[in-house]
């Protein structure tokens, strides 16, 4: 198999493929382009991954030779039109959101798989690339609140007086919220989290948080353990506990997610301004609407002395690591494609190499993006 790592687009730093992988994938007999340059930015030479048994070329011969295209970001207009029939296409696309792009692969007849939609199995863990990504993000979120509070986060008892430790509240308890709630933790701050899963609350309570209980919540086992819609009702009586616990806090990082919704709205404009002056709101799921409502994707915005920054790629801004933990997650992806002798296998029994193949010969195999996109 020839597998072509091509450059991302000029605001992504990440790299699909360190050298380390490429030697990985070499052993295998994989043979593996680069596109000049790609690791410029993740601080990774083309001498690297030469060293690393890559050859490096052009974008356009990628396009010519690889059968596997391989990138984080999705396809651009001008890249859509170069994949051929025979190719596969695989980076990290949001199906389940961007359906306009699905149906372009469907028409195209392009062989396509997302690694954002890779099952979440036990067995599938070591390929989870949002996890990988979420614990970036929750990380820096933190870091990047304490940098711009104006106050300290740990608690100090010194001889100028006692200094009481930040109150961060964290929406949403997934791979992002409890790396949050770890790094808040680690740096001293008093933590409270919220979860709509029950099951979020022993975790939350492991890492020394506090979960802030709100009864009634919706759970469906058929969403895999992923977050769904709440009732009415339901949303009220959270709103009212999340307003309250936001006003006694100097941070809020927003983590809530629903997979292919509008990200649920948990922080009114209201709520923002019970907020003391000078807190900080990390929102990272600004790029689907976003849990805050004054909150904007890539954008910082200063509402009555409240910060709220909305993040939506975190990983980008530290992109050595975060390339090192997407490219082993990558490899072990690759693994259950490459056949013996390297060759390109695409075994479609396997639940992992089925379930996040969004598009192959005119059809949808991804089950859940099949259903979105049969209800549009
Ligand atoms: P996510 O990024 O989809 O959402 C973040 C969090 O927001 C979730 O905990 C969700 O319950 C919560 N949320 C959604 N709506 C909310 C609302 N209205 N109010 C408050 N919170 C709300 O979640 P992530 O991190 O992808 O994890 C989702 C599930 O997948 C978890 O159960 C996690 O343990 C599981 N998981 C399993 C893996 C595996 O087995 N391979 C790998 C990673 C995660």
């Amino acid at each position: 198999m020839i597998l072509g790592l091509l450059k991302e687009h000029s605001e992504e730093t990440r790299v699909a493929l360190l050298p380390e992988n490429v030697k990985s994938l070499t052993e295998l007999k994989v043979k593996v382009l680069v596109e000049e340059n790609s690791g410029e930015k993740a601080f990774t030479s083309n001498q690297l991954y030469t060293e690393a048994g890559a050859e490096i070329t052009s974008r356009k011969t990628i396009f010519n030779k690889a059968e596997v295209l391989l990138q984080i970001q999705p396809p651009e207009e001008s890249d859509i039109k170069k994949i051929k029939e025979s190719q596969v296409w695989i980076s990290a696309f949001n199906p389940l959101w961007d359906t306009s792009l699905v149906k372009e692969f469907l028409e195209k007849g392009i062989t396509t798989f997302s690694l954002d939609s890779i099952p979440r199995t036990s067995q599938a863990q070591a390929m989870d690339i949002l996890s990988s990504m979420a614990t970036v993000a929750g990380n820096k979120a933190v870091l990047e609140a304490a940098l711009r509070l104006p106050t300290f986060f740990p608690m100090f008892m010194t001889a100028a007086g006692t200094i009481r430790p930040a109150n961060v509240l964290i929406l949403g308890a997934g791979v992002a919220g409890l790396q949050a709630i770890a790094t808040a933790k680690r740096l001293g701050a008093q933590v409270e989290a919220f979860d709509v899963r029950a099951a979020a609350g022993e975790e939350v309570r492991s890492l020394g948080a506090k979960f802030v209980e709100v009864e009634g919540a919706s759970e469906d086992k058929a969403a895999g353990g992923y977050a769904v819609e709440q009732t009415e009702d339901f949303k009220k009586k959270q709103q009212q506990a999340i307003d309250d616990h936001a006003a006694k806090s100097n941070v809020v990082i927003c983590t809530a997610q629903i997979p292919g919704r509008k990200a649920p709205l948990l922080l009114s404009k209201e709520a923002v301004e019970r907020m003391k002056p000078g807190s900080v709101i990390i929102d990272l799921a600004s790029s689907t609407g976003g849990n805050c409502e004054l909150s904007e994707d890539n954008e910082t915005v200063k509402h009555k002395g409240i910060t709220i920054i909305g993040q939506s790629n975190y990983a980008a801004q530290m992109p050595l690591d975060a390339s090192r933990m997407f490219g082993k997650n990558v490899l072990n992806f690759l693994k259950l494609i490459i056949g013996e002798e390297g060759v390109l296998n695409l075994n479609f029994e396997d639940d992992i190499v089925k379930g996040t193949c969004i598009t192959h010969q005119k059809e949808i195999y991804n089950q859940r993006v099949k259903s979105v996109i049969e209800k549009i």
